[in-house]
């Protein structure tokens, strides 16, 4: 517990100690899609700002993309964990969570372990969760691992989604501390909206699609989304989340070091920035190299900023979400001093090999 001003004790805050992001060094370019898709990249590129994304090689799933990225953030020597929190859409299975094999494969066995289903804000939903987790005492150290493969839900020939998502994860360590020190996530705003539930789905797989008769259709068992619609609501929430959060905290958008949104797409990100009266050079921007990579893309942007060294410790950062559900979250921090975390990949990237890669090809043959 922490002393405050009026001599009582607040509950301790959790403290950003570990930082780390991984993604599969398959890659794949605007130009690879073209070349089975009709599309190009300059509508790739005015349309959502990605360049390229990457994509997991046969057989990897969320937990080997989760299980990389926790090793790196644990490696800078945080200690003891007491809870792994793995924030996905794409889990291993429907059942178990993907938190418990992937704390086992981290040496992490004994450790609480559980997944958070927020789609795209599920890293935020997940440091509001390790706080309350490390707020009640029930954990020293929480690990969380914002994952995902959408490669595995996207319909590789549906040109209006396999452009825009990527494969990756990032993970942070959070340790108890006091409130005020650097590092100290806190002024959380957090919300939902369910009667938008349809504007972004996988149909099939839950329980609804399994108590009917008869197998899925093609369509069903893939990713949809309604662009335009998710669109507009993607600006609006995120801007009145973020100030909300920002009120909470009494900060004014002028304190605000570094915007650093769920990176879904340029145009959105930029839009909100706007919105919210925010130079667009303050927007911490990874969407280009790696596309939208779900509840991994706010801890893999923290992780590439840091490389970069373009996050400097008593920076002040705002973190917004936006995601299927309809979910949207916003929270603060202080940047701390954090050993900078390692490159996002160990080969050096490399294209799919065309036509081999069942990302290119596997539905296809199925169909
Ligand atoms: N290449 C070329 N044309 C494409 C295309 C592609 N990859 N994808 C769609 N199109 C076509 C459409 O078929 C449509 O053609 P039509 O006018 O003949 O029907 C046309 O381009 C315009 O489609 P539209 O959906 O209106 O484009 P848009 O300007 O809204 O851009 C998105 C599409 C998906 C990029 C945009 O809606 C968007 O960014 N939405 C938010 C998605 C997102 O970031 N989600 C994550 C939130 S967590």
């Amino acid at each position: 517990m922490s002393p405050t001003a009026a001599g009582s004790y607040a509950p301790p805050a959790a403290v950003l100690c570990g930082l780390a992001g991984w993604v599969p060094s398959r890659v794949v370019t605007n130009e690879h899609l073209a070349r089975r898709l009709d599309t190009d990249d300059a509508w790739i590129r005015t349309r959502t700002g990605i360049r390229r994304r990457h994509v997991v090689d046969p057989g990897q799933s969320t937990s080997d993309l989760a299980v990389e990225a926790g090793r790196r953030a644990l490696a800078a020597g945080t200690g003891r964990v007491d809870a792994v929190v793995v924030a996905t859409t794409t889990p291993d299975h429907s059942c178990p969570a993907t938190a418990p094999a992937v704390a086992a494969r981290l040496g992490l066995t004994g450790a609480a372990a559980f997944d958070i289903s927020a789609v795209c804000t599920g890293f935020v939903y997940g440091l509001a969760s390790a706080a309350g987790l490390i707020a009640a005492g029930v954990a020293e150290r929480v690990l969380l691992i914002g994952a995902d493969t959408y490669s595995t839900i996207v319909d590789p020939l549906d040109r209006a989604n396999a452009i825009i998502f990527g494969d990756g994860a990032g993970a942070v360590v959070l340790r108890a501390g006091h409130p005020d020190e650097p590092g100290a996530v806190g002024h959380f705003d957090l919300g939902s909206d369910g009667a938008h539930e349809d504007l972004i789905t996988v149909a099939a797989g839950g329980s609804r699609q399994r108590s009917r008769p008869g197998e899925p259709s093609r369509q069903d068992r893939h990713f949809a989304m309604r662009g335009k619609e998710v669109y507009r609501h993607a600006v609006t929430r995120m801007a009145a989340s973020a100030c909300a959060a920002l009120s909470r905290a009494g900060w004014k958008i002028d304190d605000v070091d570094h915007f650093v949104p769920h990176q879904a797409n340029l145009r959105i990100l930029h839009s909100v920035a706007d919105d919210l009266g925010l130079p667009r050079a303050r927007c911490v921007t990874h969407v280009e190299s790696v596309g939208n990579t779900g509840a991994a893309s706010i801890p893999l942007a923290l992780a590439d900023a840091a490389a970069r060294q373009a996050l400097r410790p008593g920076d002040r950062l705002l973190l917004t979400a936006f995601g299927g559900g309809l979910t949207w979250g916003s929270c603060l921090l202080t940047w701390p001093t954090l050993p900078a975390p390692a490159r996002l990949y160990d080969q050096p990237p490399h294209p799919y090999d065309e036509p081999a890669h069942p990302y290119d090809q596997g539905e296809r043959t199925t169909s």
